[in-house]
């Protein structure tokens, strides 16, 4: 067994390196952007690469890479096409969730002004407009009235939208930091443009316009990563006077907060998306029922040591130190490989 390895320091590929060289696994590393990519992988069962959606230069082929190496190649590939080819991509995970009746907040895509302004005309308000990528709230507004609606849809098949813009940046954490929720230093680095040249790459958004229905009264979301037979779960409280919690970085990791309907849910879902690793973002609806926003292959890995245990899918509670998912990750590919 021989198993292919992107690495980049700061990603899941630190522990999943340093699960092959404790385990004795047979590992490569190898670069994906590399010219000879498919002959560095040629040799190996597997290919690993925890891809990021705020490195522009990912975007540009991890998706086709991944494609090519599983389906055509034949090798397990993590994440695999079915894991990943809606990352960061609030328009496909649309359709998929709603293919397969997934409780995702009603979505309202459109692709041409005259008939968002025709939707416009009968919509009820608020409602909620995001981007289809971005990620910590960074793209995702509440919309109050049809004339903000109308003033969006303008904007969307004009100039557009700057994705994760470095002003939005800036002024974001500056009213997290005036409502105590960020601190100083988090807050000056959003002076500095990220590594990877994100900003200045990315194209601005245009010519769609996707709103939601805004699902009142939810202080928090719960996030649920299942991961094959594992989920683990936190409660994200929302930025103080804000509907939004995703990047509020106010995390509680007490599983006794998480009810066992998002865990039993985020199972089921997942046998229809049949994805090796989804981060579900729930939030619930006046019943309790819970309600998805959106879907992710992968999640943060900094506080991954905060959680406590994790739940199996027939939600029995295992308490661990430390759950470590990416450890999970490498062990279901070990064993979709010894599988073969
Ligand atoms: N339809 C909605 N109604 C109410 N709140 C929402 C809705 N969609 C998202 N939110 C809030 O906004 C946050 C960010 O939305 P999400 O779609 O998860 O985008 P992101 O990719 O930025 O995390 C969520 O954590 C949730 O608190
Ligand atoms: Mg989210």
């Amino acid at each position: 067994m021989k198993i292919a390895i992107h690495h980049r320091v700061g990603s899941y590929s630190d522990l999943w390196i340093e699960y092959c060289k404790k385990h004795k696994i047979q590992h490569k590393i190898v670069d994906a952007y590399a010219n000879d990519i498919l002959e560095q992988v040629a040799d190996c069962d597997a290919f690993m690469w925890h891809f990021h959606h705020h490195i522009y230069q990912d975007n540009l082929f991890a998706k086709q890479l991944i494609y090519v190496i599983e389906k055509r190649m034949g090798k397990i590939t993590y994440p695999n096409f079915d894991t990943c080819w809606h990352f960061d991509d609030k328009i496909g995970q649309r359709y998929l969730l709603k293919a397969i009746n997934a409780p995702l907040a009603p979505t309202y895509i459109f692709y041409t002004r005259a008939e968002a302004l025709k939707w416009i005309l009968h919509a009820t308000f608020p409602k909620v407009f995001k981007l289809r990528s971005g990620s910590s709230s960074e793209n995702v507004r509440l919309v109050k009235s049809a004339a903000e609606a109308k003033k969006l849809t303008k904007q969307a098949f004009s100039k557009g939208f700057e994705n994760n813009g470095y002003f939005r940046r800036i002024y974001d954490r500056w009213e997290r930091l005036k409502k105590g929720t960020c601190t100083f230093r988090w807050f000056l680095k959003s002076f500095i443009t990220n590594n990877y040249n994100f900003d200045t790459f990315h194209k601005e958004e245009k010519r769609y316009v996707y709103f939601q229905d805004f699902i009142p009264n939810n202080d928090f979301d719960i996030r649920v990563l299942v991961i094959g037979n594992r989920a683990i779960a936190k409660k994200r409280i929302n930025r103080i006077n804000d509907f939004r919690a995703s990047g509020s970085f106010y995390n509680i990791f007490d599983e006794k907060q998480i009810d066992l309907k998002y865990i039993k849910i985020s199972f089921e879902i997942n046998k229809k998306l049949k994805m090796q690793s989804v981060a579900f973002d729930f939030l619930h609806d006046s019943n309790g029922m819970p309600i998805l926003t959106e879907i992710s292959y992968c999640s943060g890995i900094k506080n991954y040591k905060n959680y406590s245990g994790y739940w199996t899918s027939d939600l029995q509670w295992h308490q661990c130190k430390i759950p470590d998912f990416c450890n999970f990750i490498i062990e279901d590919v070990i064993a979709q490989i010894k599988s073969r």
